[in-house]
Parts: structure tokens; sequence; C-alpha cells
């Protein structure tokens, strides 16, 4: 009887805790607090002590104080969000001045298609550097990225190609170019599971390469050096060894 006494006291005090302050969302939040919300927005957060309307409020953007007018403190205060990709999981939480036990949470959920369309002409010379980028942030993540060459899958092996995702963008990169490996239509194509199949084109055109410096004349220069140089010890060689005979 104790125990169960002791354990309703306990319940109640929780109650009263949790119940003291609380958060209302437009979007609505689910059970565990998360706001559902595209890029167009916004949401609107209005926080409420139940008990104490004549105590300040404060807004955290995760650690983050959040600048409240004066009129928009005291038991009731809202905060209006327009989302960018960066407001993704962020926690705003709200709670009494001066006595921090009492306070709510929420975090936002920004849903948000992968930024992938169109078509990108692209000319790399000949023995240079490839390197096409697909954005690839989405939530929710995608569930693949590829890249086809031609129509078919790019043979990594064959063309010399790396491919870098880093959770931003899929890179994928070939360090020597070669006119009959690269050239050609490339595409990257990305799978989300809420906003499906997204592509995008790149018609890559190699050209032939252009010397920086005239190397032609200074390698036979070079050369010219060399061989004067050989003929020279070996003319000589042949001194030596015959005066040591
Ligand atoms: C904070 O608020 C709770 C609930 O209203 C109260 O029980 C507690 O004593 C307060 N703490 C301080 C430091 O004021
Ligand atoms: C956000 O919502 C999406 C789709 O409902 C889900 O896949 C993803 O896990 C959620 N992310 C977080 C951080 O809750
Ligand atoms: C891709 O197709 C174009 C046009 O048909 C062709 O010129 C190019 O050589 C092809 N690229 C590769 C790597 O096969």
């Amino acid at each position: 009887m104790i125990l169960r006494a002791a354990l309703f006291h306990l319940f109640l005090f929780c109650a009263s805790q949790i119940l003291a302050i609380n958060i209302t969302s437009d979007p609505g939040n689910d059970s565990e607090g998360v706001i559902h919300v595209g890029l167009e927005g916004p949401v609107s957060l209005v926080c409420a002590l139940d008990t104490q309307p004549e105590e300040e409020l404060v807004w955290l953007r995760h650690d983050a104080v959040v600048r409240l007018e004066d009129g928009n403190k005291k038991g009731r205060s809202a905060v209006c969000v327009t989302p960018i990709h960066e407001d993704n999981g962020a926690m705003f939480t709200c709670y009494q001045k001066g006595n921090s036990t009492v306070r709510a949470s929420v975090t936002l959920n920004v849903t948000f298609a992968p930024n992938i369309s169109g078509s990108e002409e692209v000319t790399v010379e000949e023995e240079g550097v490839l390197v096409l980028e697909c954005d690839i942030r989405a939530n929710p993540l995608l569930s693949s990225v590829t890249w086809t060459l031609n129509g078919s899958l790019v043979d990594l092996r064959a063309g010399g190609f790396t491919v870098i995702n880093n959770g931003l963008t899929s890179q994928l990169k070939a360090s020597k170019v070669e006119k009959s490996l690269h050239e050609g239509m490339y595409q990257c194509t990305v799978v989300s599971p809420m906003y499906g199949v997204r592509n995008k084109l790149f018609q890559v055109t190699t050209t032939g390469k252009t010397l920086k410096f005239p190397l032609g004349p200074i390698i036979a220069g070079v050369v010219v050096v060399a061989l004067t140089a050989l003929f020279a010890v070996v003319s000589r060689w042949k001194k030596i060894t015959k005066c040591c005979k």
C-alpha cells in the first residue's frame, strides 16, 4: 500500500512536471515530439506555462538562445520557423527562465527532394582530369545513386574512374582522360523513397591536349646535351682504358 501510494505520488509529481509546460505546433507534432515539414514551411511553435502565467519563458534552438520580443515572453511565447535544409533535426526547447527543470522540446524533420535535374555540357582536355558531381542531399535519405555512360553502368576499372559519395555530393572522377574511354553521355540517377527517380545528364567532349610549354624543342635539346656528354665519356673512357693496359 505504502509503495503504491509512493508510486502514485511520484506519478503525480512527474505528470505535473510534464504538464507545467507545453509546446503546441502547426503543423502538429507526433507523439515523439517530431514535426514533419517541407521546405515551404513555415512552422509555428507556441510554448505555454500552465500554472505560472507571470513567469518568463526562454527558447533554445539546440543550445543557442532564440531572441524574443518583449511582449513574447510572459507565460506564453511563439516562434515561427521557415525551414531550410540545415533545420533538419533541429531541436527547439522552451523552458521557464531561472528554472530549466520545467522544459519541453520538439524536433523538426524537414523533408526535401534531391536537387537533381537538367543537363550540362562538359569539355575536358585529353590527359586532363574529368570531375562530374551530383548533389545527393535529400530527406529521407536516397536509396541509391548510380552513374551511367552511354546508357550502361560506368565501368570503374576500364575507365580508371573513382566514385566518392560524401553525403553531400556524389563525385565521379577520371584522372587521365582518353577520348575513346571517356567521351560520351553521362547520367547520374538517384532514387528517393519519397520523391522517386531523378536524373542529371552530362555531355562530355574531349579536346586535344594544349601544351603549356614548347616541350618538343626542350626535349630535343636535353637529348642532344645528354648524348654529347655520353660520347665524351665514352671516348674518354677508351683513352683511359687504353693507357691502363
Ligand atoms: C522549478 O519549478 C518546479 C515546478 O513548478 C518547482 O517544483 C521547483 O521548485 C522549481 N525550482 C526552482 C529552482 O525554482
Ligand atoms: C524524417 O522523416 C523521414 C520520412 O518520414 C524518415 O525517413 C526519417 O528517418 C526522419 N528523420 C528523422 C531524423 O527523424
Ligand atoms: C558514347 O557514345 C558516343 C556517341 O555515340 C561515342 O562517340 C562515344 O565514343 C561513346 N563513348 C564510349 C566510352 O563508348
